[in-house]
């Protein structure tokens, strides 16, 4: 007895190597246990009972979309900052003026632990809306111990809360915060040897990250947080080559990281490594163009190091105040040219594999968890091509069918 069928469906599995998108028309999907039983063509799907039935009337199904890079939990906005920009101030500027993610950690932790998760789920809901099913969620906007808790706690409390499965990132070397003026390894020692462990200690880390940049810490600070990591067997991630190139890449693949994210300004060598890494690149067009960023990420050079390329809303509220994953599809083909298919690509199979998930998420594969995401469409690229129109059905999470948005 399968827990529930989908049947009369156009599959984009996203298996890589066969059809485009990984395609099977006419296709059912049954599921056990959360997970799905059995994938393939209706005509050889093995006869059994289904406690609940799902005639999908030809809808394409794709794998729950994961958005592998945000900053989802914060306090407060940087309109302000916004407008400054527009009138000419830079993004680099603002933060060397104490503005820029300063301003949100103020907000951060002035915020109760309520406010942040009713502000949070704000920014959450339109993502879900789009068919999200898996989402990162990282800290760095307390930069001391408990604020940076609060943020990871309500990460995990918006996954109580909402149909959706929450990966959290400890990001405490993202600024320096302003105690600290002056002192950056002081506060990195502060961020290995105090708050990393206290917070790893309450179960509030999937993985570490750090801002590797001028305005960030240095590659030395950020391998001091790598080697922490690694000492607590948590897997690493980096904000890297976002605004100059400090080899940033080159030091996340030497701790095998599971992406590199940002990326405009690696260069060759950054990509090597990556590659013999095993390192999935992030993209992030949501901030490239926010940030009006004119260097591309060197997306060619990616491919030919056959690199997988994630997308993310890198939903935060100074590089990129997005919460369209569907956008950034576009977006990545627009600014990018990258390919609808690995658009999709970039928010399925690619970003499962930058959060370390690739074996339950990211395809539609028989033992994987049955998170779906079901659309009007009459072809995958749709997702990519349209701007601001939302064509989701509705979404599947663990086998269960989420109420129609
Ligand atoms: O991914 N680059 C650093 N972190 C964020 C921006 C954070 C902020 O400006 O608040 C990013 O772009
Ligand atoms: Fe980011």
């Amino acid at each position: 007895m399968y827990d529930a069928l989908f049947t009369h469906a156009r599959l984009a599995t996203m298996r890589p190597g066969g059809a485009p998108y990984g395609a099977i028309e006419e296709g059912a999907i049954a599921v056990e246990n959360g997970r799905i039983a059995w994938v393939g063509p209706m005509a050889a799907l093995p006869q059994r009972d289904a406690r609940e039935r799902h005639d999908l009337a030809g809808r394409w199904v794709t794998p729950g979309l994961v958005d592998c890079h945000t900053h989802l939990v914060h306090g407060g906005d940087r309109a302000a900052e916004f407008e400054l920009r527009l009138q000419g101030a830079s993004y680099e500027e603002i933060a060397r003026a104490g503005g820029g993610i300063r301003s949100t950690v103020a907000a951060t932790r002035a915020a109760s632990e309520a406010e942040l998760l009713a502000a949070a789920e704000s920014r959450l809901k339109p993502l879900l809306a789009e068919g999200l099913t898996v989402v990162e969620i990282k800290s760095g906007y307390g930069l001391e111990r408990e604020a940076e808790m609060k943020q990871l706690r309500v990460a995990r409390t918006l996954g109580q809360r909402n149909p959706v499965r929450i990966r959290t990132t400890f990001l405490a070397a993202h600024a320096l915060p302003p105690e600290y003026e002056g002192r950056a390894d002081d506060y990195i020692t502060a961020v290995v040897e105090e708050m990393l462990p206290a917070a790893h200690a309450a179960g509030l880390v999937d993985a570490v990250d750090a801002f590797c940049e001028r305005i960030g810490f240095t590659p030395a600070q950020t391998e001091r947080v790598f080697k922490a990591a690694a000492a607590l067997g948590l897997p690493v991630k980096l904000h890297a080559e976002q605004l100059s190139d400090l080899k940033g890449a080159v030091l996340a693949a030497r701790y095998k990281a599971l992406s590199a994210d940002h990326l405009e300004y690696v260069e060759a060598d950054g990509i090597a490594a990556m590659a013999a890494a095993g390192t999935v690149a992030v993209l992030l067009p949501g901030a490239f163009y926010f940030l009006r960023e004119t260097k591309l990420p060197p997306v060619e050079a990616l491919r030919q190091a056959r690199i997988p390329i994630a997308l993310s809303t890198d939903c935060n509220p100074g590089s990129s105040p997005a919460t369209s994953l569907l956008l950034m599809l576009n977006m990545a083909a627009t600014f990018f040219r990258m390919t609808p298919e690995e658009a999709l690509a970039g928010v399925t199979r690619h970003a499962a594999q930058a959060l370390g998930m690739a074996a339950s998420h990211g395809t539609i594969e028989a033992g994987k968890a049955a998170d779906l995401a079901i659309w009007d469409i009459e072809r995958p690229a749709e997702l990519a091509y349209r701007i601001g129109f939302n064509p989701l059905h509705r979404t599947v999470k663990g086998g269960v069918s989420c109420p129609p948005r």
